[in-house]
């Protein structure tokens, strides 16, 4: 099929790179002629593990093109809108200007009986507004399919999704022919768009527009749910003595519970999960259902508490004052396999000891070249050897593979005090304190407090 998808950020490139690994010819257009230039040579203008190869096959076999003038998306006969839905500036609501903007600009361009169909996280009711600019064009279908990929494994996520949902005008009594079963319009456009993954036996649910928005909003705060849950419950581990990293484990053997998203540490940040409780919350408020307003804002108050605490262990760690300590901070994404910092708890923690007077220097395996520029009270260093030198602290705030295999021994001989702040409880604090560390983590037992005292 001719495939456009427009706005080549995290979520376009890796939908175009992959619906062009699937046979399509598809087209990405971005109003960025930077980012456009350099999906065009096959270079991802971010960290993606697997999307320069993909990319790069793309484009080998001419199947994958990319432009900065909507006019290249004509052809196409499916258009995915894919462009960021961020947190409005002055409040919770995501601010929906790209969106609008990106269909209106994609209006005169759209061919006789085209589809369009939103992938972008928009709050319920966003594609009844949006109907309201496609009117003067009723001959042209539309359709919702939200994207479930995560940063960092975006393109397994996408080539392998545990679900494709399809959001349709009259839900699923609409999407099929009530004599053959056969799908209708955009459900049928999408069943030919996703065809191998649906040979490969990808389940796919087809419902209402309402439906497939709230779907969305739901499994993202589901997931943040989870999160601050066992960070809540870390706390209540660190007042009792008690080891959260056994707790959920034991927990998440339950298969009704299950262990993922159940990792305590300094929790969830990235330009989806805080942006979209909030959003979920804000839409709660408006729909007259405050349970999920004020569990949403639960879950927000419980995550932004892990960044708080963290800084106060990190106090704590330094006798009471962080002026003039030498601290390291080890990461500065979000979360591992991503140079995105947008609201990285990692970040953020760095640049709240630093504003206390801490002299702060931050490594990251890929994003120092991002953050550099936006924190000027941070120190970077790319080489963790350089950046771990005379601290007297080491926090691990982001848990990169490269530092849950730090070594010990050698890290202990660069540091001034081995002293360790293991935010995301990933290290094994037995082999650290073999090697005379004093390890703390968040929710993990308060006796290597004792250490961490002898060390000072
Ligand atoms: C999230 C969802 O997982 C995707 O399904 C969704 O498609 C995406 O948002 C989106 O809306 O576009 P992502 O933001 O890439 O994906 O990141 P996750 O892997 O979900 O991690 C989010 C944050 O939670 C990270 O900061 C991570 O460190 C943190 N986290 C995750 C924890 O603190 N504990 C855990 O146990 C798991």
């Amino acid at each position: 099929m001719r495939i456009s998808v427009i706005g080549c950020g995290y979520l376009g490139a890796v939908h175009a790179a992959t619906l062009a690994a699937m046979g399509h010819e598809v087209v990405g257009i971005d109003v960025d002629p930077g980012k456009v230039q350099h999906l065009a040579q096959g270079v991802a203008p971010f960290h993606e593990p697997g999307l320069d190869e993909l990319l790069q096959d793309g484009h080998a076999t001419g199947r994958l093109t990319f432009a900065t003038n909507p006019e290249a998306a004509r052809d196409a006969q499916v258009h995915f809108l894919c462009v960021g839905t961020p947190q409005d500036k002055t409040s919770d609501r995501a601010d929906l200007t790209f969106l609008i903007s990106a269909l209106e600009t994609l209006l005169p361009h759209l061919a006789a009986g085209a589809v369009v169909v939103g992938k972008s996280t928009v709050p319920v009711g966003t594609v009844d507004m949006l109907r309201g600019i496609l009117a003067p064009r009723p001959d042209v279908l539309l359709g919702w399919n939200p994207e479930f990929l995560r940063q960092g494994t975006a393109v397994k996520d996408s080539l392998v999704p545990d679900r494709l949902v399809y959001g349709v005008e009259g839900g699923r009594p609409a999407a099929f022919n009530a004599a053959t079963g056969a799908p209708l319009g955009v459900a049928a456009a999408l069943d030919a768009v996703y065809e191998p993954l649906l040979a490969a036996g990808i389940p796919r649910l087809v419902c209402s527009f309402a439906t497939a928005e709230l779907i969305k909003s739901a499994a993202n705060a589901y997931l943040a749910t989870k999160i601050s849950f066992i960070n809540a419950v870390a706390g209540l581990c660190d007042a009792a003595g008690a080891d959260v990293t056994e707790l959920s484990e034991a927990m998440g053997l339950d298969p009704r519970i299950g262990s993922r998203y159940l990792h305590a540490g300094l929790g969830f940040g990235g330009g989806c999960l805080p942006k979209d409780i909030r959003s979920f919350s804000a839409q709660a408020a408006t729909l007259g259902v405050p349970a999920v307003q004020d569990w949403m804002r639960l879950v927000d108050g419980v995550n932004l508490g892990q960044r708080e605490r963290t800084v106060s262990l990190a106090t704590e760690l330094c006798g009471g004052s962080l002026a003039g300590r030498a601290i390291t901070v080890l990461g500065a994404s979000f979360k591992p396999d991503t140079d995105d910092i947008r609201d990285s708890p990692a970040l953020d923690v760095a640049d709240r000891l630093a504003a206390v007077g801490a002299h702060v220097t931050v490594t990251d395996p890929k994003a120092v070249n991002l953050a550099w520029r936006r924190y000027p009270r941070l120190r970077f260093e790319a080489s963790i050897g350089k950046a771990l030198q005379g601290a007297e602290l080491v926090l691990l705030l982001t848990e990169w593979d490269e530092y849950r295999q730090l070594c010990p021994a050698v890290a202990g001989q660069q540091v001034r005090r081995r002293v360790v702040l293991d935010a995301r409880n990933v290290l094994d604090a037995a082999a650290w304190q073999e090697e005379g560390w004093a390890v703390r983590g968040l929710g993990t037992p308060a006796g290597v407090l004792k250490a961490a005292a002898a060390a000072r």
